[in-house]
């Protein structure tokens, strides 16, 4: 008999500030019109220090709120697989502190590292674990903390990224459906395209640099952009042939949010209208491996998502990497008692304050 993987819960987090373009203006030069124009974005979340903000601590709220979905204890997992490039410490494994967080003894936690496909590449490394009955359940979490790395003099890259964190717990079953494919590429040879750096070395070369924040982000974003739209459609038209559909076949593609014009570009070729794509970058501008799991919790917890739908994910980022999944969702519409209760953490009311971190 096979082995399907189904989503059984969603959940996320993300920090109480917001930080909004007018607030971006008092620190570069920049305009409320110009990010719009050319992102769609209008504010994003930023942690603070203050609160329990970090990348694990979202990624375990999140997580918290993807169990409290599927109605699943901490002890039932089998695996914790935690998408992100900017994890607390160079290690352990943000995976292994949400693992401790949540009481998840029995899991297996690590993370990966493939920039804003962060969360789809762990989602492709829990399905196939799961097909071959390598975990029978799993939680899958994409989390960023990209203010920790951000050049906050850089107006090209600062007004662009943001904070937040999104999971979902994956299940075995026998009913045929759940996620039907997963796609992963990379082209290693455009890395400079965006990375994180510590001065000209890896390796601090006077005593000074010692207190240097250790990272900061580089990005050519018209480079960026071009391909995105490029790889977007490929690996989408790849997803769709595998499975023997159309872009008609699909009824809500979950992108990951970089851009509104990205986006854009990437749906005129498939010939999808907008309104089935959701979109949410205006409300937390780019939160790279965050990005998919968050619009998709939302998403579900707005009724988009009803059992047999199909939803196309896909996903594009440093590295460069690309990925896709196709489902066919099997979650039930209606939200639990205990999901009404506790509302969608991100909806919470916001602490809008300036400055930044
Ligand atoms: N405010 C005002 N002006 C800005 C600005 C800002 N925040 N950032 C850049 N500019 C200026 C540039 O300096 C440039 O000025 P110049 O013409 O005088 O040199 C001008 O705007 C155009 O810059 P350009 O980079 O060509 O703009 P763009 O149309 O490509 O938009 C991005 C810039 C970053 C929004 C766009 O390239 C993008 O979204 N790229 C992809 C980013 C991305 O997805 N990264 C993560 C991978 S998932």
């Amino acid at each position: 008999m096979s082995t399907y993987s189904h989503i059984i819960g969603t959940g996320s987090a993300a920090p109480e500030r917001v930080v909004t373009n007018r607030d971006l203006e008092q620190i570069v030069d920049t305009s409320d019109d110009w990010i719009v124009r050319r992102t769609g974005i209008r504010e994003r979340r930023i942690s603070s220090l203050e609160r329990p903000e970090n990348t694990a601590e979202m990624a375990t709220k999140a997580a918290r709120e993807a169990l409290e979905a599927a109605g699943m204890e901490p002890d039932e997992l089998d695996m914790i697989v935690v998408g992100t490039v900017t994890p607390d410490r160079q290690f352990p494994a943000t995976g292994c502190m949400v693992q401790t967080a949540l009481g998840a003894g029995r899991a297996a936690a690590f993370d990966i590292s493939a920039g804003c496909s962060g969360f789809l590449y762990a989602l492709n490394t829990v399905h196939n674990a799961v097909r071959c009955g390598a975990a029978g359940k799993a939680l899958v979490i994409g989390v960023e903390r990209l203010s920790s790395v951000l050049n906050w003099e850089d107006r090209g890259t600062c007004v662009l990224l943001g904070d937040g964190a999104g999971a979902v717990v994956v299940s075995a079953g026998s009913d045929n459906g759940g996620i039907l494919s997963t796609h992963i590429r990379s082209d290693g040879q455009f890395w400079d395209l965006l990375y994180a750096y510590y001065g000209e070395n890896h390796i601090p070369d006077s005593l000074d640099h010692l207190d240097a924040k250790p990272f900061k982000l580089r990005m050519e974003g018209n480079r960026l952009f071009k391909r995105a739209i490029g790889c977007l459609t490929e690996i989408a038209v790849e997803a769709l042939e595998h499975n023997g559909m159309t872009s008609r076949d699909i009824k809500l593609v979950v992108p990951h949010q970089a851009n509104i014009r990205i986006i854009q570009g990437m749906i005129r070729n498939l010939g999808i209208p907008m309104e089935q794509v959701y979109t949410n970058v205006d409300r937390f501008g780019n939160t790279s491996s965050a990005s998919i799991p968050i619009a998709l919790n939302e998403a579900r917890r707005e009724g988009l998502l009803t059992p047999g739908d199909h939803v196309l994910l896909v996903s594009f980022g440093a590295g460069l990497t690309w990925a896709s999944a196709v489902i066919r969702w099997s979650m039930e519409a209606v939200l639990s008692e205990a999901e009404d209760a506790v509302g969608c953490a991100i909806n919470q009311a916001p602490a809008a304050i300036f400055p930044g971190p």
